[in-house]
């Protein structure tokens, strides 16, 4: 058998939803078998608000990783975006800067653009809490969407309020989430280097004809929706060049089958268990490893200050010789991104 083997670093997820209950069990050690630390989003119901939201939030994580895994709850690190809200004072950024916090970031969602509620309508009423973040460089994470526009345009219609964020805070660090358009890729580049974004690995392989071309495919939806293969173009160079702007964030986003498949299917990925083969796959077969490690790893750590220390190995194997690839399977309920496709890379953990 002819079979490649590299070894690799574990991912940094820099945005990650891993849910609550029965959900919660099911995703997060598939989240924790591959990366040693990641970005948990506040939008579980109720939010994650406070620092000691995201303590006890923590604890569930740990309990469920534990339970299926000692040796991934040894490795595994989940950090906490709050999300921004109205009483999202000075006082609670200053708790989420203290140095025994979870908390690394604040996620802003507009109203009304996915599933999760927001009672922020105009970021401009969040000015005293925008400095404290400024100041005690607690960085803003954007879901990049304004409301009610053309879901196609939206990302882009975004670009104004980011202008005036980094005109009034010229400090505050910022993360555009999930982008998907050039434009928004050419935004970043613009602005200064505090301001970074991550990208999706489903975003680097769907375009709006993979969610709605000859059939209507719910388990690609997600917002901000996958846009033309233009764009799909303008991702992938930003990914594979790997700049310290943009890094790896797989918006992980499961919905069980029921509400995928209903008449009102709510936007969501989920790629944890395929995303490291996804993105080995690409960025192996351009010929850039390193940038491998930048995109999925070293770009995370730099931007929130993360030891980057891996907590244990990852191990990619392809065999040369397979005439058809075999196809990713499906474990249960809720549907892998990706499955039943055929894919040469598969990838396992090591122990250190
Ligand atoms: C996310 C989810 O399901 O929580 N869905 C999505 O399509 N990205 C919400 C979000 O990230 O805004
Ligand atoms: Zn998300």
């Amino acid at each position: 058998m002819n079979t490649i083997t590299i070894t690799c670093d574990p991912l940094v997820d820099a945005h990650v939803h891993l849910r609550t209950g029965p959900l919660l069990r099911t995703v997060a050690p598939e989240t924790a078998r591959y990366s040693d630390m990641a970005l948990v989003m506040p939008n579980i119901a109720p939010p994650v608000r406070t620092v000691d939201d995201a303590k006890r939030y923590e604890l569930d994580i740990k309990g469920v990783i534990r339970a299926a895994s000692e040796a991934m709850d040894a490795t595994f690190r989940p950090w906490f975006a709050l999300q921004l809200c109205a009483d999202t004072t000075p006082q609670v950024i200053k708790e989420a800067a203290a140095d025994d916090s979870p908390v690394l970031a604040v996620k802003y969602y507009p109203p009304n653009v996915t599933h999760g509620k927001s009672d922020v309508r105009d970021l401009q009423d969040m000015r005293p809490t925008l400095s404290a973040m400024e100041a005690l460089e607690v960085p803003l994470c954007l879901h990049a969407e304004v409301p009610g526009e053309d879901p196609l345009r939206a990302e882009a219609a975004f670009i104004p309020t980011i202008n005036w964020l980094v005109q009034t805070f010229p400090r505050l660090r910022i993360v555009v989430e999930h982008v998907t358009s050039r434009a928004m890729i050419e935004a970043i580049k613009g602005w200064p280097k505090h301001v970074g974004a991550t990208i999706t690995a489903h975003h680097l392989f769907l375009t709006f004809a993979d969610v709605m071309g000859a059939r209507l495919h719910p388990h690609h939806f997600c917002k901000p929706i996958p846009k033309t293969p233009d764009d799909l173009i303008a991702l992938r160079e930003a990914a594979l060049e790997a700049s310290p702007k943009f890094f790896y964030g797989s918006d992980s986003a499961p919905h069980l089958n029921a509400a995928k498949r209903s008449a009102e299917a709510p936007p969501g990925v989920y790629t944890a268990p395929v995303a490291p083969m996804l993105l080995v796959d690409l960025f192996f077969h351009a010929g850039k490893p390193d940038a491998f490690r930048r995109f999925t790893r070293m770009n995370a750590c730099t931007f929130y200050n993360l030891d980057e220390t891996p907590a244990f190995k990852l191990t990619a194997t392809c065999d040369l010789t397979a005439q058809e690839p075999p196809t990713i399977s499906q474990k249960e309920d809720p549907h892998w991104f990706f499955a039943g496709k055929p894919m040469r890379w598969q990838v396992t953990r090591t122990t250190l």
